[in-house]
């Protein structure tokens, strides 16, 4: 509520000049009774995605050392300005070609890569060398060296998460380029296993390495599994890539699941002050984002914004769906601001 006498008008002109501001001029729409969020629900289909990576795989060329990647963000549709994908989280897809090396550097931003097609390239981080295949999750947390080359000979696809945004909003971005051309890789005889499931028993005194790797041929057994038993009514058979040396999030800004859904499964609507991004890995569906339904198939990814009424359906009487996800709930959790609501029921429309 604003106040509208001259007097104040006068007075809120003077603490102006004296860089101050009374409180009285916060209005009650800063102070809504729901969050409130810019980010849109928004749907991006892989046939565009695909043939804008295909349209750039011709005109933008890495070897001439002009252009460091060929990344395609995912901008939502709420956040034209600053062309992000949420106001936490940037979603982008990347393609890579034999022979490419994308130069090695380190930054503050925790990034994720989660991998669709192609074989023969690995990420090389701080020096372990994982080769990458379809289905598995690595990570490059922050102010890890890191650098992708391509030893295989047909082209590669996968997606790189970032929290970018978070990141910039703390006003803590750094980066820096390697001094070297190439980060040297340690031999498989000094790297410790990076994979995320097990982890090496060690002497106490010895510092254990962070996951970095987590493989689909490891991560997809015990989502079957879990999808037989009793699956949760809001997420189907849903599992978070720990850190199993803290029982924490994949990272700590961070959060990533890989989700199935039985043929013909609906889940009850929920929302979260957190938000979540999806990448369709296998199959087909639909999710209602307040009210509107959102129709995804393979390839495809779409966005939850935070406190939006959301649910899933699997549209496939056969076939099971699954979904790969990245979520900022680690960051609404570790400051108390994370809250979620339940209704018990599936919207009309699944
Ligand atoms: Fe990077
Ligand atoms: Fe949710």
């Amino acid at each position: 509520m604003k106040a509208e006498s001259k007097g104040s008008e006068e007075l809120d002109r003077l603490l102006g000049q004296r860089w101050l501001s009374g409180l009285w001029r916060v209005g009650r729409e800063e102070r809504p009774l729901d969050p409130k969020t810019t980010v849109k629900p928004h749907l991006w289909k892989w046939a565009d995605i695909y043939d804008s990576l295909v349209q750039a795989r011709s005109r933008i060329d890495i070897r001439s050392g002009s252009v460091e990647r060929r990344v395609i963000r995912l901008v939502n549709p709420g956040l034209k300005e600053t062309e992000l994908t949420s106001h936490t989280m940037s979603l982008a897809f990347q393609l890579i070609q034999p022979g490419e090396v994308a130069p090695a550097h380190r930054h503050t931003m925790a990034a994720i890569r989660f991998i669709l097609q192609g074989k023969g390239a690995y990420t090389n981080v701080e020096g372990q060398k994982m080769v990458m295949e379809d289905g598995d999750l690595i990570l490059t947390p922050q102010w890890t060296w890191h650098e992708h080359a391509h030893e295989g000979d047909q082209e590669m696809i996968w997606i790189d998460g970032l929290d970018v945004p978070f990141v910039q909003s703390l006003q803590v971005i750094s980066f820096e380029p390697y001094k070297d051309k190439r980060l040297p890789a340690k031999s498989s005889s000094d790297a410790a296993p990076p994979y995320g499931m097990t982890r090496p028993v060690r002497e106490p005194s010895a510092a254990a390495p962070p996951p970095l790797h987590y493989r689909w041929r490891d991560a997809y057994p015990g989502l079957k599994r879990l999808s037989e038993a009793n699956p949760n009514p809001f997420e189907g058979a849903a599992m978070e890539y720990v850190n199993p040396l803290t029982g924490g999030s994949t990272l700590p800004t961070l959060s990533c699941w890989i989700q199935m859904l039985r043929p013909g499964m609906r889940t009850q609507i929920h929302r979260h002050t957190s938000t979540s991004i999806y990448h369709v890995f296998r199959g087909s569906g639909t999710t209602v984002i307040n009210g509107e339904p959102l129709h995804w198939e393979k390839g495809d990814t779409f966005i939850v914004p935070l406190w939006h009424w959301h649910a899933h359906a699997n549209r496939s009487a056969q076939d099971e769906a699954i979904l790969f996800s990245m979520h900022d709930a680690p960051i609404l959790k570790a400051f108390g601001l994370y809250r979620e609501e339940s209704r018990g029921d599936s919207p009309p429309g699944l």
